[in-house]
């Protein structure tokens, strides 16, 4: 057993917290959920999402945990130690190959909408400087959308301030970030959320979130907030594994995972508790808003506001935080990966990992113009990228990393390292874990794609 890792340790529990919130809490959080739960039925998708979170999240995301912390590597490198040591199929260092893939595939479209974040945010910065006011949300949307310039000089400056993070390191770089930009987060989302309270429309907001209609569950629903709870807990890609492989030995998992999991999913409801009243306290109609709900409906809303420009700045900054600090634990894995083939420093291996993640990017951000009449799985390339990394490879990234950590790793290795879970919690995570969480993925991932 290996007490630490080479690319470094976290040093305390308190950074790994924030790191792996940092991670959880993100685009996934402030633009996903809110869409996602308007465009399926509010509160049917919220319990359904809910449901995933406690039952397939979170037993999966100790499992992660676990297996890295023991692995001490890169996802692949720390599957290939796990399967050697134990003597099980190098199959299963396949669960590496898709994490890995799947983080690539996710950077490169989130840093297209990171890119996205840091344009409103200028846009409002100019505002407040007596820039031209945005009359007309869904032209300005429309606008960036079809200009690949604009779409590809945010990209890479949302890169670039990914790769200066991780480039530094672990504890200089990983740990100082997310130390400094979490209470940020934090204090922004409160401060528009005290806003969302003053709009007199937090009672809408809340029965539009939490009154279920189960008339609207179908495959779609469920395979949406399967897809959301494993996209914005950052599970099945290795990122939450990665993360695991340097957190100090004496760190109670279960602990901190049940930490991570509730942060997430209390900035998900607050961020929605936040964006609601300011949608209906303007009138807006929010289901049907896809991708583009909070850039073309809340500037509407930030027109007529009081410290709307100021507000908007606050949010779209904030929108910027929590992308960065989830952007830079989908190019950690990559680069620990590069590192550890030994030919390339850090700094190198994280200019080559962002360098290709980069261009792939190019693949979203020209699909929203140049290549726009190019539908793949009935999408557009973003949506297709996002469909192919979200609701397929991280469920199935998942459901491998379940069966493995709970069947094929040695007892003594996963009761280990969940020892503080006594033998009946232990108990409890093994059929969650092993049945549970596969169960639901499987029945899922089938209802969706044959039913
Ligand atoms: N969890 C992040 C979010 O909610 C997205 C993410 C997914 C980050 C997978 C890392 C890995 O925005």
């Amino acid at each position: 057993m290996q007490n630490n890792s080479i690319h470094g340790m976290w040093s305390s529990r308190l950074a790994f917290i924030l790191a792996a919130s940092g991670s959880a809490v993100g685009l996934g959080n402030i633009w996903r959920f809110p869409y996602l739960a308007s465009d399926n039925g509010g509160g049917a998708f919220v319990l359904v999402y809910l449901g995933c979170i406690l039952l397939v999240g979170l037993p999966i995301m100790a499992a992660e945990i676990l297996m890295g912390r023991h692995g001490r590597m890169s996802p692949v490198n720390t599957l290939r130690k796990l399967t050697s040591e134990g003597g099980h199929s190098k199959g299963w260092v396949v669960i590496g190959w898709i994490g890995m893939a799947a983080a690539v595939l996710i950077l490169s479209f989130y840093s297209v909408v990171g890119g996205w974040t840091l344009h409103y945010a200028w846009l409002y910065l100019q505002q407040l400087f007596g820039g031209a006011p945005i009359t007309d949300p869904g032209a300005t949307f429309g606008a960036l959308l079809a200009s690949p310039g604009t779409l590809v000089f945010w990209h890479s400056v949302f890169m670039l301030l990914t790769v200066g993070v991780v480039a530094m390191g672990v504890e200089k770089g990983l740990e100082r970030a997310v130390k400094l930009l979490m209470p940020l987060l934090f204090l922004i989302l409160l401060g528009l959320f005290a806003y969302g309270v003053s709009t007199g429309k937090v009672g809408q907001a809340f029965s539009f979130l939490f009154t279920p209609d189960f008339g609207k569950v179908d495959g779609n629903v469920l395979l949406a907030a399967l897809g959301q709870a494993f996209f914005s807990l950052s599970l099945g890609m290795c990122g939450i594994m990665t993360y695991g492989a340097y957190l100090p030995r004496d760190i109670s998992i279960p602990k901190v995972a049940g930490t991570v999991a509730l942060m997430d999913t209390s900035v998900a409801l607050l961020a929605g508790l936040a964006i609601f009243p300011v949608i209906f306290a303007f009138g807006l109609d929010p289901a049907g808003g896809g991708p583009g709900l909070i850039f073309t409906s809340l500037p509407l809303a930030f027109n007529d506001m009081p410290f709307g420009i100021p507000y908007a700045l606050a949010f779209f900054v904030l929108l910027a935080v929590a992308a960065w600090t989830s952007s830079i634990s989908l190019l950690e894995p990559p680069t620990a990966f590069i590192v550890e083939k030994g030919k390339v420093s850090r700094k190198g291996a994280t200019l080559l990992a962002a360098l290709g993640i980069w261009a792939l990017g190019l693949v979203t951000a020209l699909g929203f113009n140049v290549w726009s009449s190019v539908r793949v799985f009935d999408r557009d390339l973003q949506g297709a990228v996002e469909y192919i990394a979200s609701d397929l490879m991280l469920p199935i990234g998942g459901l491998l990393i379940a069966l493995f950590a709970a069947w094929v790793l040695r007892k003594e290795i996963s009761q280990g390292e969940l020892s503080d879970l006594g033998k009946t919690g232990f108990g409890l995570w093994k059929i969650l874990c092993g049945i549970v969480a596969p169960g639901l993925v499987l029945v899922i991932l089938y209802m969706k794609l044959f039913g």
